[in-house]
Parts: structure tokens; C-alpha cells; sequence
């Protein structure tokens, strides 16, 4: 609750959820946060996602995009997070099982009953999510508003060069995730400072992946990019974070940056990038992105 209060002091209007997150504990969490904060309804939004489901070892009725699962999972996210509406609900990956048909028209429904504002992707490829926009204009359905991609200095294809047509073309808005590559472009794992911090994701259950990363080959090259970023963070006076989240932001076509800080420290800190969107020359941009180990 602290973090969320501590956020929208600073101007954050935006908390990204899922089902899936901690099996629904986590929009529990976020629910009793916002009781207890009673910030008025218009002044925040929230949204969920939906397709891994809420459960241990889902049933397939409990999980993907069917026309059952994306009704109940709404009425479920919403009961946890104590709200009447979602302001965004994001299909959270594909679901090559259902029709593109059902997914279109359930969220149409969802919309019309006034329980969620607005539907979106998750991870989708560009092709489908231009055939969904052709299937809402043919039923004259709302279409699908926004995508939730990956997206930062080690990850940048899909949001520079698959959805590129889509955002000029369609106006499609992009809230994309990780711009810190789960802390690896604070240049804390490269200096070791990581293995010495209280907590910290790299011991968390769920996180076992990044260690595994970190390991790797690939690994091996972030790393160095995340050493190289820090120096380069040091020539300019600011911090790697604050490089990194300023140039996901500084990408036209980048709607919001979620952040996913553990703590409030890391919080200030990341939100402070805003200071740097416009120091992001060209030049800087061009020299941030030298450091990347995969250019486009
Ligand atoms: N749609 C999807 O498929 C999808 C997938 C993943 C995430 N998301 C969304 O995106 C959000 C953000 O993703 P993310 O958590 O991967 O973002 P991130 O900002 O790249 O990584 C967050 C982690 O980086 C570390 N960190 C953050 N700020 C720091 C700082 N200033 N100094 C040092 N370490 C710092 C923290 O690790 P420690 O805890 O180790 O300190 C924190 O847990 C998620 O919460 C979720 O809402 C969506």
C-alpha cells in the first residue's frame, strides 16, 4: 500500500495486474490497497490480464481465452480487486484453441455490461492482432485499443520493427514491461551488489529463470552491457536505471512504462528517469544503444 501511495503522489495513475500474478493474491493485495487508500474512482486505473488463470494446475475451463474463462476471469479479477470495472483487460498471450471471433465478441459483451473500459494483447503476434482489428471492424465490435509487450534495451524487436505499422496505422498504444530487464540494466548483477542485497528477486520462487539467464551465454553479453551502461551512466552523472527507463520512453510509440520497483527507494529512483526524457538526444540515444548486444 505504501508503494501504491508513494506512486501516485508522485503522478503514477496506472496499476498493471494479471490472474495469474501469485495465483490472485496479488490483486487481493492490490484490492484491499485501494480500499484502504479511497482514492476516488476517476483518478486511477487498473487493469488485468487474462489467460494462465488463478489456479494451481488450471483446468481448461479455468484458463485461455474462451468465451467461459474470459467472462469468469473478469467477474473474479474484479470481485479480488473490489472494483465495479477494469479500466484495461489484456488477453495475456494468445490462445491458438479459441477463435479469434470469441475473443472479439466476449469483449464486446464485457464492454456493453460496463465491466471493462477498454481490451488489449499481451504478447501478441502483429498478424493476429491486425486480424482481430479486421474481425471488430466487420461485427462492428470495439477493437483490441493496446498491446503489453517486453520492452527495453535487451529486448527491442517486436516493439520497434513488428508493431511499428500497427502504432502509425492504427494508433495502437503500447504499455510495455520489464524496461529494466528485471533489474539486470541497473548494472547491480554486473557489479555484484545484487548477491549482496536484502531479498531480492534472484531468491524469489518463480524467479529461478534469471538466475539461469544470468548464467548463460546471452546472459554473459547482458551483463557486459549492463557494465557498459553503468560507465556510460557515470560520464553523465545519472544512474544506468535512469538511462534505460528514459530511452524506453523516449520511443514514440511507447504509451507507458510499468514499473516493477520492490521497493520504495527503487521506486523514487526509477520515476526519477522522467528528469532525463528530455536529455535523450539523438546522440545519447545513439550511444545507449551502441551498448545493446543485440542491435536491430
Ligand atoms: N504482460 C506480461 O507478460 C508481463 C510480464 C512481466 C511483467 N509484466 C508487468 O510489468 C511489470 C514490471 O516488470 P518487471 O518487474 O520485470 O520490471 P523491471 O523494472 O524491469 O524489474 C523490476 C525489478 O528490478 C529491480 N529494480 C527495479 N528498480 C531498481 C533500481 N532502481 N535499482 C535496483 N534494482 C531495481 C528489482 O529487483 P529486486 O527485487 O531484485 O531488487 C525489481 O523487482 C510487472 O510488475 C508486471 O506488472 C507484464
Amino acid at each position: 500500500m505504501d508503494m501504491m501511495a508513494c506512486a501516485f503522489e508522485q503522478g503514477v495513475t496506472f496499476f498493471d495486474n494479471a490472474e495469474s500474478y501469485a495465483l490472485g493474491e496479488s490483486e487481493r493485495l492490490m484490492g484491499r490497497a485501494l480500499q484502504r487508500l479511497g482514492w476516488p474512482r476517476d483518478r486511477f486505473c487498473v487493469s488485468s490480464k487474462v489467460f494462465f488463470g488463478s489456479v494451481p494446475h488450471p483446468a481448461p475451463t479455468q484458463r485461455g481465452l474462451s468465451r467461459k474463462h474470459l467472462i469468469e476471469a473478469c467477474n473474479q479479477s474484479l470481485s479480488r480487486l473490489q472494483l465495479d470495472y477494469l479500466d484495461l483487460f489484456f488477453c495475456h498471450r494468445p490462445d491458438p484453441e479459441t477463435p479469434i471471433e470469441e475473443i472479439v465478441t466476449t469483449m464486446q459483451r464485457l464492454i456493453t455490461q460496463g465491466k471493462i473500459l477498454y481490451w488489449g494483447t499481451s504478447e501478441w503476434p502483429a498478424s493476429l492482432i491486425e486480424t482481430a482489428l479486421r474481425v471488430a471492424r466487420e461485427r462492428q465490435a470495439e477493437p483490441p485499443v493496446m498491446e503489453q509487450p517486453q520492452y527495453n534495451l535487451l529486448v527491442r524487436k517486436r516493439v520497434e520493427e513488428e508493431y511499428r505499422a500497427l502504432c502509425q496505422s492504427f494508433g495502437l498504444g503500447l504499455t510495455t514491461w520489464s524496461p529494466l530487464a528485471s533489474g539486470v540494466l541497473t548494472g547491480k548483477y554486473a557489479s555484484g551488489e545484487a548477491s549482496s542485497a536484502e531479498g531480492g528477486r534472484l531468491r524469489l520462487p518463480g524467479y529461478e529463470w534469471l538466475g539461469a539467464q544470468l548464467d548463460s551465454e546471452s546472459g554473459a553479453r547482458e551483463l557486459e552491457a549492463s557494465r557498459k551502461l553503468l560507465a556510460l551512466a557515470r560520464d553523465r552523472d545519472a544512474k544506468p536505471s535512469q538511462l534505460a527507463i528514459a530511452w524506453c520512453l523516449s520511443n514514440p510509440h511507447v504509451s507507458s512504462v510499468i514499473l516493477g520497483a520492490s521497493r520504495k527507494s527503487q521506486l523514487l529512483e526509477n520515476l526519477s528517469a522522467l528528469e532525463w526524457v528530455r536529455h535523450m538526444t539523438p546522440e545519447l540515444k545513439a550511444e545507449i544503444e551502441a551498448l545493446c548486444p543485440n542491435p536491430l
